[in-house]
């Protein structure tokens, strides 16, 4: 998608759709004027509340404008930068669903928008691009297309060509450096989206690696990719536990990029690949199964944030750490009850192999903090179904030692629309993991699965004292009855990069 910022008359734009935003404030004021300019009857607001992503489809109009469909957007009360990013998703969502492939937005009221919501321009039209990348998103690269019937009614959905945003001259510097910015983040949630939506049999441990190594040639960072005998001969016995009943070998990819001037710090991004969770011998209900192709969300979300660091130019050193296999039963696989040694030399009782994230992330975070000493080490991981339980679909649960770390992390959320609500870590959760023949057990029984988990991963950090866990097993991927667009969702990536802002 080409994003184009213009200070031109939108006429002059040509789009298939234009679209007008309106807050419920100005609706009563302003759409009135704006409509009866454009040749329509007030009559048509009847209806239109302007609510967050409300959208209604205008046929008609002046001569000039009777070749465009014309779209009134709801902003909602235009007070949140979460209601301007609904909207951007609902009207590009509705676009590519229109085939329209020309879409030109009026974004006259920035500089007021940007009052009311406290937000710099910039910040405004990043979020929208982002949005309307977002929105525009479907995965449709695995159908051929060959049983439609209506032949060329374009098979597959046509994506958003061109995106023209209109705005007053005294933003425009602003606008383009949000745009540009947008773009970024857009374009590497869509990368991350990918990965995610793409099913066991198309995407193998290999490939999350090569998907690394190419992004890295491209954008100038450096990748290294570990494969199964070198992770033999560096002692991860996590990860070779977990691969054990895999016909495919593990990987662990380390990327790594740096700034061109001084770092301001050294960021290490641990995150969970694995490309399918059958939950090995522990084996998993056939129900939602298919779902687990998204077990690799955490490393997609590392390496769309290490790409967009990178692209972005932003001043720190970021290395970002993806152990990936899938998790397969077989005569081969691990069994309850086996004792494994990690990476770090810590052992560890198997009392139920579908617990294998913590394991494959226990050897990542080890090794980040002994080969790299960073000042922050965060990881993200679909890891446990408990933290759904807690926390729903949308927010993702956050772990940290650090107070400070966790505060930057949850306004992050909340800044990038991604948002995070921190879980404890105290220690009388440990008494769950205890275990009689190894130095811990990787599950913690029922209670409070998602604290376990992270308390688990906590013995892996060796005394780290700045350190956060991400827990994106809800928001990482949006089932058919949420709603939303089905499928991955590229979480992660827009908390993390706001995150990683903060060192600029
Ligand atoms: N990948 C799952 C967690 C998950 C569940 C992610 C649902 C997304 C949606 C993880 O590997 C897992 O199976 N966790 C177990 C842990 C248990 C065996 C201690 C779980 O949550 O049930
Ligand atoms: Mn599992
Ligand atoms: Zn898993």
């Amino acid at each position: 998608m080409k994003v184009i910022v213009t200070k031109s008359d939108l006429q002059s734009v040509a789009a298939d759709l234009l679209v007008l935003p309106f807050s419920s404030v100005e609706l009563k004021k302003e759409a009135g004027k704006a409509l009866a300019a454009i040749g329509f009857d007030v009559k048509v607001l009847k209806d239109f509340k302007a609510e967050a992503g409300e959208l209604v489809v205008l046929y008609g109009g002046k001569v000039e404008y009777s070749s465009v469909r014309i779209a009134l957007l709801g902003i909602g009360e235009g007070k949140t930068i979460d209601d301007w990013r609904k909207a951007a998703v609902s009207f590009a969502s509705k676009a590519v669903d229109l085939k329209t492939e020309k879409v030109a937005v009026d974004c006259s009221g920035l500089a007021v928008l940007a009052a009311a919501t406290g937000q710099a321009v910039a910040t405004l039209v990043a979020a929208f691009v982002e949005g309307c990348f977002s929105g525009s998103y479907r995965f449709d690269r695995l159908k051929s297309g060959k049983l439609d019937k209506k032949k060329n009614s374009g098979e597959k959905s046509r994506e958003l060509a061109e995106l023209f945003l209109r705005v007053d001259s005294s933003v425009f510097d602003e606008a383009e450096k949000g745009a540009a910015y947008g773009k970024i983040i857009g374009s590497c949630q869509k990368m991350a989206k990918d990965m995610v939506n793409l099913p066991g049999n198309h995407l193998h441990a290999g490939d999350i690696a090569k998907a690394a190594v190419d992004s890295g040639k491209k954008y100038g960072y450096d990748v290294t990719v570990f494969h199964k005998k070198e992770i033999e001969t560096l002692g991860m016995g996590g990860l070779l536990a977990v691969n054990k009943g895999s016909h495919h070998p593990p990987t662990f990819t380390v990327l790594d990029y740096k700034p061109k001037g001084k770092a301001r710090a050294v960021i290490a991004l641990v995150g969970k690949g694995v490309t399918f969770d059958s939950g090995g011998i522990s084996l998993k209900p056939s129900e939602n199964m298919a779902e687990m192709k998204s077990d690799m969300s955490g490393a997609a979300s590392v390496l769309g944030t290490v790409e967009a660091a990178a692209r972005l130019g932003l001043p720190v050193h970021v290395i970002g750490l993806i152990p990936a296999t899938d998790n397969m039963p077989g005569s081969t696989a691990q069994q309850p009850g086996d004792v494994i040694t990690t990476y770090s030399g810590i052992t560890v009782e198997v009392g139920n192999t579908d617990a294998e994230g913590r394991l494959i992330l226990a050897d990542a975070l080890s090794y980040a903090k002994e080969k790299y000493n960073p000042e922050v080490i965060v990881d993200i991981a679909t890891l446990t179904g408990a933290c759904i339980v807690s926390l729903g679909y949308a927010v993702a649960g956050l772990f940290s030692n650090s107070d400070k770390l966790a505060d930057n992390i949850f306004q992050a959320g909340q800044q990038s629309g991604e948002k995070v609500w921190r879980m404890p870590l105290w220690d009388l959760y440990d008494e769950q993991i205890k275990s009689d023949v190894a130095d811990v057990n990787n599950t913690g029984g029922r209670g409070a699965g998602s604290v376990t988990a992270a308390k688990f991963l906590e013995k892996f950090i060796d005394g780290h004292k700045n350190w956060a866990h991400i827990d994106i097993a809800g928001p990482s991927f949006a089932s058919k009855s949420s709603g939303k667009v089905n499928g991955g969702t590229g979480f992660g990536v827009s908390l993390l990069v706001e995150w990683l802002k903060n060192y600029s």
